[in-house]
């Protein structure tokens, strides 16, 4: 089978179409042909890092989100059978391989894919929701009425992001450059920061969760716009500036999360996307063997919703 591997880290050019072993599933696992593949920038960072969030170097197989068709089972698998279309993040932060033909992976890291969403707009969405559904539901279990600040609301976490908090009721607000708020606006957010002409922190306030994927000096800015009581999900590691001691200081939650395969957080997701609550936007797609495109594309930061490698036709 084909895959995009690295033996180096670097710029774009070390990713190499190559031919491999196609996986067997072991007990618990199911074999997918993949049909599509999310391209999130931790799979440009790692490339250019040559490390894995787990810690592993190459060579390695980058990428995560998958969108295809179960090809077999392995011993004990009840969730699926051949011929289901499923989507997933498996076995982040370890090497899942996603960038080739057929992945293995746990079945309980994969759900069935939305009912007529098609695997292009399936494989979008694992990663990025799956933060934001962590983050949000999860982790500070957003409520009605609250008011959610999003960060980069335009991007692969940041419109899904939007699109969950308002699905649970609350009142959102999203920083994105003006050319990207009518699009924001559509998917429901309530108030909008032009962040390249306005500092958010000094026009937002009384807010209950802010959602920052941008980092830096952000989650020192976004702290002001909290109220005690409120939590800081920063989604990019933090630096020493990561100002933990004046959010405790606050009364602020201020926390890291790292996302993890989740077949119930899938299934949310599922459900979401089936009722019209989440639509994913697909700003790019690229064929498998020009992986490299996608990723000079997606570097660039500009990316509205999500880039995507198809693998099958
Ligand atoms: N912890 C985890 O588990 C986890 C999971 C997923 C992602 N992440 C991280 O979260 C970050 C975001 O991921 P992503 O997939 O959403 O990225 P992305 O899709 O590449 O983000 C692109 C978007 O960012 C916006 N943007 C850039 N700078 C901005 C700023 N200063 N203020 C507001 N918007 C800005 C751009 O809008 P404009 O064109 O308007 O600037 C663009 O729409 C990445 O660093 C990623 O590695 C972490």
């Amino acid at each position: 089978m084909r895959a995009i591997s690295q033996n180096v880290a670097g710029g774009p050019d070390v990713l190499e179409l190559v031919e491999t072993d196609r996986p067997e599933p072991r007990p618990t696992e199911i074999l997918v042909r993949v049909h599509a593949a999310g391209v999130n920038p931790v799979d440009w960072k790692t490339r250019a890092r040559g490390t894995l969030v787990s810690g592993a170097t190459p060579p390695y197989t980058v990428g995560w989100d998958v969108a295809g068709v179960v090809e077999a089972v392995g011993a004990g698998v009840t969730l699926f059978a051949p011929g289901d279309e499923v989507y997933g993040m498996p076995r982040f932060p370890h090497a899942a391989g996603a960038y080739a033909d057929y992945v293995t992976a746990p079945s309980r890291h994969f759900a069935h894919s939305p009912a007529g969403l098609g695997h292009i707009h399936s494989a979008a969405l694992p990663l990025a929701a799956l933060t934001a559904w962590q983050a949000l539901v999860d982790t500070a279990d957003v409520r009605p009425g609250q008011r959610v600040l999003v960060h980069a609301a335009a991007g692969g976490v940041g419109h899904l992001a939007v699109q969950i908090a308002k699905a649970r009721g609350a009142y959102v607000i999203g920083t994105a450059s003006e050319p990207k708020h009518a699009l924001l606006r559509d998917l429901g957010a309530d108030e909008l920061i032009d962040y390249t002409r306005q500092d958010f922190a000094d026009v937002v306030h009384d807010v209950d969760v802010v959602l920052d994927t941008i980092g830096g000096d952000y989650a020192a800015r976004s702290l002001r716009t909290l109220r005690p009581g409120g939590t800081l999900l920063l989604i990019v590691p933090p630096d020493d500036t990561f100002p933990a001691d004046a959010a405790r200081a606050a009364g602020i939650r201020a926390t890291h999360v790292l996302v993890e395969p989740d077949h119930q957080g899938l299934r949310e997701i599922t459900a979401l996307v089936e009722s019209g609550r989440l639509r994913v936007e697909v700003d790019a797609v690229f064929p498998l063997e020009e992986a490299a495109k996608a990723h000079e594309l997606g570097e660039r930061g500009r990316t509205t919703g999500k880039i995507v490698l198809a693998v099958a036709p």
